[in-house]
Order: structure tokens, then sequence, then C-alpha cells
């Protein structure tokens, strides 16, 4: 029997993952789930053929310049690729995969919480309740914005923009949105497509963040673009962080120019701008869009078929294609 291939595992994942990993590979792993430093990861690999990482490692061109040659997969437990370079790692012949589709409900189900728990001010209802201040009943009390029938504003119709558009459909909401081509099907053959961010903001009383961050996408929502926005819109963000620029978002926000907002994702999280606390019109969670255990399990056997092809000698799966 050919000795098991050796594998970097830079977090600890759900035990069924790591169960399934173990029957399979040799695992270089981090037993106390620290964050890897960047030494720590090109050290780490030096034993390893292939890499499993997760959003919270960042595989900088400087980092992967000084991989080993030995490593000839880097497959991250999570959808979104932007925390690894992926032109440096083509580049040394390295291949790349991700975790597509699974997770596309679960997000999208967090981005309709965020609507709902942005609009209407689930976080101050909710801490009124806790905190002992809930008087009684009050026709003027813990008043929010009214969801169904408004206009939903999408920027990124992939997967997971598209899920969130069929949700909103159920709230009666009118879907528009701005994509690089428009997606004429899956139900969704009614939603307005915008070429231009100018004509889509204005119909944005919702506007959910559904693209990918790239250098196109960072702070995508700033000064400017919140000015096309109509009065007392929410905006929601499950994509990630810096497609927001805090700066403008928090004084916004603060003037109520922005009514509310739903915030799953934050630009430098866990460190995100502490400002957003002292706001009762943010509804604030800690990025857990994907964070159900059928889901997170899902994730790492997508991450454990990338790992198998590759060590078959056949085509991943789930491919990375930047
Ligand atoms: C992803 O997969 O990119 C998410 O942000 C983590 O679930």
């Amino acid at each position: 029997m050919s000795a098991k291939p050796t594998i970097l595992v830079t977090r600890q994942f759900p035990k069924a993952v790591m169960q399934r990993l173990r029957e399979n590979y040799t695992l270089i792993d981090n037993p106390d789930d620290h964050d890897l430093s960047p030494d720590e990861l090109i050290s780490n690999a030096t034993k390893a053929e292939a890499i499993l990482c997760d959003p919270t490692n960042h595989f900088s061109k400087a980092v992967i310049d000084q991989l080993p040659s030995n490593i000839g997969l880097i497959t991250t437990f999570s959808v979104g690729y932007d925390h690894i370079d992926a032109a440096a790692a083509n580049e040394k012949g390295i291949k790349l995969g991700n975790t597509p589709d699974v997770l596309t409900d679960a997000t999208a189900d967090i981005a309709l919480l965020c609507m709902l728990g942005a609009s209407r001010l689930a976080y101050k209802a909710a801490q009124a309740l806790r905190g002992g201040k809930w008087g009684r009943w009050s026709s003027t009390d813990f008043l929010g914005f009214h969801m169904s029938g408004k206009k939903l504003a999408i920027i990124g119709m992939g997967r997971i923009g598209q899920a969130v558009a069929r949700r909103a459909i159920g709230f009666d909401m009118q879907i528009h949105y701005h994509n690089r081509r428009p997606v004429m099907a899956g139900g969704l053959e009614e939603a307005i497509y915008h070429t231009e961010l100018e004509s889509l903001l204005p119909n944005a009383s919702y506007l959910s963040l559904n693209c990918p961050l790239t250098p196109q996408t960072h702070h995508l929502i700033n000064e400017n673009t919140i000015k096309l926005l109509p009065e007392n819109a929410v905006i929601v963000n499950t994509a990630r962080g810096a497609v927001i620029d805090d700066n403008a978002l928090i004084p916004a926000l603060q003037s109520g120019r922005v009514a509310a907002a739903g915030l799953d994702v934050f630009e430098n999280e866990p460190n995100f701008d502490k400002r957003y606390l002292d706001l009762e019109n943010v509804f604030l969670l800690p990025h857990i869009g994907s964070a159900t255990y059928e889901t997170r399990d899902a994730m790492g056997f997508k991450c454990c078929d990338n790992l198998d092809a590759y060590f078959a000698g056949e085509d991943i799966p789930n491919p990375i294609t930047a």
C-alpha cells in the first residue's frame, strides 16, 4: 500500500471533515487553531504536497512565491478567494480550488435575515427586550421600514445573488440588478438588468451586495455611490466587507441618509470599525453566511473532493478559474 500524501491543513475544520481527511492523508495540522503567520504557512508547507486553507489565511504573492515547489494545490474552505493571489498561483503552476454551490442557500438566507433585521430595527428591539426596557406595547415604538413590495437592487448576480433575488420575489419585491451579463432564467426573467450602477442605485430601496471582492469592487459603496441611493435605503452586505467604504457608510447611517444596514462581513474582520456598535439602525453578524452544520460539512467535503481528484491525477471538480 502506497503512503498517504501529506497535506497542510491550516485550521481546525468540522469533525466529519477532519475524519475524512485523516483517513486519506497524513496531516500537518494546526491543533490549537491559531492564526498561522505567513512564515508558518511557508515553513509548514515544506513537507506537504497540497494545502487546505480558509479565508483567514492570506496567500499573498510574497507567500505564494516562497511556497516550496512540492505544493501543487491550494484548496480553500470558502467560495470567495480574495485571500489568495490567483495570478501568482497560476504563474507558479499551483492549482486552486474552492467550494461553490453548497453555501448558496445558507448565505442567501442570511442576506434576507440582514434585510429584515436592518429594516425592522431588530437589534434595537431585541436589546430593549433583553435589557428590561420593554414597558408596554406602543404604536410608536420600534418602528422600522416595510420591506415587502419594495425594490431590491442586487450587485453581483452569481449563484448567491440569484438565490437572494428568488427569496425576495417571495416578499413581492421588484428585482433590479447589476452584473457582468444579464441573467435570463431560473425564475428571474422579470428582474431588471442595469449595465451601470448609475441607473441601478436610484432603484435601491434595498441594496444587497453579492459580488466578489476584486480591485474593481473594492469600496464600490462609497460617498459618491451612496449619493445615488433613494431616501431611506437599506444596505445589506453578505459578500466581503471591503466592498463598502466604512468611512462613507457610517456617517450616512449616523445622519439617516442611509436608513439602516445589515452587515455580516467587514473590512479587516474581525477588527471591524467599532463605530458600528454605537448605531441602533445597524444589524450586525460575525460572518455567519455559511454557518450551518450541513453547509460547513458540505464545504469541507468539496475541499476533500478537490484533494482526492488532485492526488488521483484528475481535474479537480471545483477549480478556481480566475
Ligand atoms: C465564503 O465561502 O467565501 C464565505 O464568505 C465563508 O463562508
